[in-house]
Parts: structure tokens; sequence; C-alpha cells
């Protein structure tokens, strides 16, 4: 039986731009191109779980406007149920995507908007949807402190935890004891620990300053170079899963974890989760945009068939 997975999170309005760099200060340049789409860390996982078929909510506030109105009929599409406290005094946020032409490689800036508004109040009145979860996510877009609270609600009731540190923040000791799963790729790893990761070893030994702060499993995302599972227990290394050439690693990340909340709901082994989470993630980075490149299940399972 899949459990009901609960995602609390920021969406925003992914404005991409494709460029062959950046402007500098002062300057204007030409871009090759301009799209906009869903995006927002938390909505895209829960785009990505939905897509894969879990039975999906997800928490947040947003304005109301017109981008409000795209987070709604993107939910709509791939089947996520929301409990949206509507801000009318604030605004639906946005994030600036520069994408360089070529590599696919991103800067980002994100406005989350009326998700800054999250409070730990808000999490009380939504205690009840938290703790219903077989499996709890959050990110680090909305307040910290309302991302504490709900994980304090969901391990108080056996929910399993999944924090994903983006962006990397500075995070209270406490919070790590609240997670069952901490994913940080290897950017937040080293800002979480200050070991730098650029190989599986460097993953291992940031992997294991965090299992010492009282985390139940580590899993660092690697890119291209898929992820370790690092545990008191065991520390494995999964390949990443290849679809196709790179288009845009954009959202990359929130694949891997609404894939694997999506896995985990579903009752599968860490490893075989984890393993499915590179497939998902490995789909989404051979198509542009983020909320839109999520697989469905079926493409997710031909994948691993072959590979
Ligand atoms: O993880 C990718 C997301 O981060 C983008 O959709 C953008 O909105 C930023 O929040
Ligand atoms: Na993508």
């Amino acid at each position: 039986v899949t459990k009901p997975v609960v995602i609390l999170g920021v969406f925003v309005a992914d404005t991409a731009y494709r460029a062959d760099r950046q402007p500098r200060l002062g300057e204007t340049i030409l871009g090759n191109s301009f799209k906009l789409g869903p995006g927002g860390k938390g909505s895209n996982q829960a785009v990505a779980a939905g897509k894969l078929g879990a039975d999906i909510t997800f928490l947040t506030r947003l304005g109301v406007d017109a981008f409000a109105d795209m987070a709604k009929q993107t939910w709509k599409d791939a089947g996520v149920k929301s409990a949206v406290i509507d801000t009318p005094d604030s605004y639906t946020g946005a994030a600036y995507i520069f994408v360089e032409e070529g590599s696919g490689n991103n800067a980002i800036i994100v406005s989350p908007g009326a998700a800054m508004l999250i409070s730990p109040a808000d999490i009380e009145a939504h205690a009840e949807l938290i703790r219903s979860a077989g499996v709890f996510v959050t990110q680090l877009e909305q307040p910290i402190d309302a991302a504490l609270k709900a994980l304090e609600i969901a391990r108080g009731a056996g929910v399993t935890t999944i924090l994903n540190p983006a962006p990397a923040a500075s995070l209270p000791d406490r919070i790590y004891t609240l997670c069952d799963y901490v994913t940080p790729n290897e950017t937040e790893a080293e800002g979480l620990t200050g070991i730098k990761v650029s190989s599986i070893d460097d993953a291992r030994r940031a992997a294991d300053a965090l299992l010492v702060k009282g985390v139940g499993a580590v899993i660092v995302t690697l890119g291209e170079k898929g992820a370790l599972l690092h545990t008191k227990e065991r520390s494995e290394h999964v390949g990443a899963v290849n679809a196709g050439p790179v288009v845009e690693t954009t959202g990359a990340g929130d694949a891997f974890n609404g894939g694997l909340a999506a896995a985990l709901a579903k009752g599968a082994e860490p490893l075989e989760a984890i393993r499915f989470a590179c497939a998902v993630a490995g789909i989404s980075v051979t198509r542009p945009g983020t909320a839109p490149s999520m697989p469905t299940l079926r493409e997710v399972e031909a994948l691993l068939a072959k590979a």
C-alpha cells in the first residue's frame, strides 16, 4: 500500500533566460530565449511525486494573483492535492533562472513572496495533515522555524521525515535530530559541514559529520556521479541513471527528492528508492524547465527496465 506524502514548501513562477553568459552589473546583454513556467523546490518535488502516482498533498502560502492560478493549474495537472493559505497582502513569488547555453548549468535568484510568511502557527493549524502522512518532506525556501515545527510534528507522529537542505542555509542543531533522511547536494553538504565535496570520499566525510548531529541517513546527491547513501551501518554509492543528453539541470534535485519520497511511500528499501530517484532526476535533466520536466511513473519504469 502507498502511504500519503505531505510536502511543505514554496511555489514560485520560474522565469528562465538562456544566454551565453550572465550580464555584469550595469550591463545589458541579449538572451537567446525566455520561458515562463511553474517552479519552487517544494512544488517541483510535489509535482514529481504526483506524476509518479503518489498520494501527495502540498502545503504552502500563495498570493492571490496570476502566478497563484499557475500554481493551482500545475498541481491539478500533476494530481497534487494542496493545502494553501491565501495571502492577499503579499504576492506569489518568482525565480530568475539563468541557464548557460551549451552546458545547461544555472544560477538562480528566488524571491518566495507569500511563502516567506509561512509561520509555526500555520504549521500547527495543519498538524493533522502532517500527522496523517507516511512520508513528510520539506526544504529551506520557506522560513526555517516553520520547517522545524513541521518536522517536530511529523517526527512526533512516527512519520518518515526528509529534509532537503536547499538552498544551503545554516541550521539549528536540533533540526538534524528530527530527520530520518537529509538530502544535500555537493554544495549544500559543504555548506552544512565545511567539508569541500568533490568526490565520493569527500561526500562520505561530510555525511559522517551530519550523522554525528543525529540524522538517521544522509543521502548526498552527486549530479552525474549519482548519489551516496550513508548511515551508521553502511555507505553505498548508487550510480546516476543516464536518460540522454543534458538540456537543463535546474530542478534535478527536486526530481530526486520527489522520486525518493514517492518510492519510500510505496515501501521501497532506501537503496531501491535512491536508484528510482536517480532515474527520475536522470530523465528530468534531458528536458527544459523544472516542474514541466518531471517524468511519469511509466517513463521511469521503462528507463530502469533497460538501464
Ligand atoms: O530547485 C529548482 C528550483 O529552485 C527552481 O524551480 C526555482 O524556482 C528555485 O526555487
Ligand atoms: Na529539467
